[in-house]
């Protein structure tokens, strides 16, 4: 009889996340494996909600954006019993392994079902947010960068069109690294992350300067900065993380660089649009090289681990080792930023 092999997405969606399912089915089928699908992360084990994922449904996901397994931030140790229904249920089920795909929280949970419950699970790392420390790169990140270093120049264009500063406000929750590579690659003014705390003077000071020598200015922000006189209190979602949505950092830096410098100030949000859309190049081969591996991975029994990029291999590392601290932008990158601006950060 064929091995049955489990695959979930969870968190939130990015671009790469269906190529990686569709790289897993592919060669799992190859090595004699059936597959099912979870329905929306983790609420679809502990739910028994699934549906099959044959080779030829999966062979024209390469280029599909967001899951279309669907996502959730479902966690199962928040739920009354929710560890002992997902074990329950890969049996009901007569699945032999899991693949989970997902950020810290998603991979949070299958670490802990492998530690706890001898869970035989491989992770997939997923996020644009691109702050898990184990793996060099996770897919999502490299088209979440891309669409916003596009919305970076086109707010340029207007930006020199009105002699305007221009604020743009990028996602990425606990880490700057999107903030980081956009502003880089969109040679901004400012880039504003959360490793790097500064003062609404010194983010002033440096869109005068740039207004003085070209009359426009671009900043880039990322959602997580702590601004001073902000409100860091939010609702939190059942991972205990703060949901960003409402705190505004870019439109509050637009309307302070407007009091400060007297130059008008225009803010724009991209949120969600970072995670929508075809994947970039790079994130579909990262995708298909991380799916195919886990599935290698199942075969092989290794569980407990996650499928990582080191340099431009492929991997393993324990879920232990890449959930247990967050990749932040570092001393190197700082630098890198600094070397490149005209006005000192
Ligand atoms: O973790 C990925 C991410 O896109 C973060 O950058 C952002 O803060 C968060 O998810 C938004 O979550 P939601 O889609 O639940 O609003």
């Amino acid at each position: 009889m064929a091995k049955r092999l489990g695959i979930l997405t969870g968190g939130g969606d990015c671009p790469g996340l269906n190529p990686a399912v569709r790289g897993c089915v592919l060669q799992a089928a190859r090595l004699g494996w059936e597959c099912a699908g979870f329905l929306d992360g983790w609420k679809g084990l502990v739910e028994a909600q699934s549906i099959a994922l044959r080779p030829e449904d999966v062979e024209d996901w390469i280029n599909k954006g967001g899951t279309l397994l669907g996502s959730s931030r479902t966690n199962p140790f928040k739920r009354e019993g929710g560890p002992e229904l997902c074990r329950q249920n890969l049996r009901k089920l007569g699945l032999d392994a899991l693949v989970a795909m997902g950020g810290e929280d998603t991979l949070g949970v299958a670490a802990r079902l492998y530690r706890e419950f001898g869970f035989p699970v491989v992770g997939v790392p997923k996020t644009m947010d691109n702050d898990l420390s184990a793996t060099d790169f996770t897919f999502g990140f490299d088209t979440a960068a891309t669409i916003a270093v596009d919305a970076a120049e086109r707010l340029k264009d207007t930006g020199r069109s009105h002699h305007r500063a221009m604020v743009l406000e990028v996602m990425g929750r606990h880490a700057g690294w999107v903030a980081l590579y956009t502003g880089l690659a969109s040679g901004a003014d400012f880039t504003v992350i959360p490793e790097k705390p500064v003062s609404i003077k010194a983010v002033a000071r440096a869109v005068e300067s740039a207004h003085r020598r070209k009359k426009h200015a671009l900043v880039v922000a990322s959602e997580a900065v702590e601004l001073e006189g902000g409100d860091a209190s939010q609702p939190l979602d059942e991972f205990g993380h703060n949901l960003l949505k409402q705190r505004g950092v870019g439109e509050r830096l637009a309307r302070a660089i407007e009091k400060e410098t007297g130059i008008e100030a225009r803010c724009a949000v991209i949120g969600h649009i970072q995670r929508g859309g075809p994947p970039t190049l790079f994130d579909r081969i990262l995708a298909t090289r991380v799916g195919v591996r886990a599935a290698q991975l199942a075969d092989e029994k290794r569980f407990g681990v996650m499928v990582a990029l080191k340099g431009n291999r492929i991997e393993e590392v324990s879920l232990e080792e890449a959930t247990g601290k967050l990749k932040t932008v570092g001393a190197e990158w700082l630098e890198l930023l600094r070397s490149v601006s005209i006005d000192s950060h």
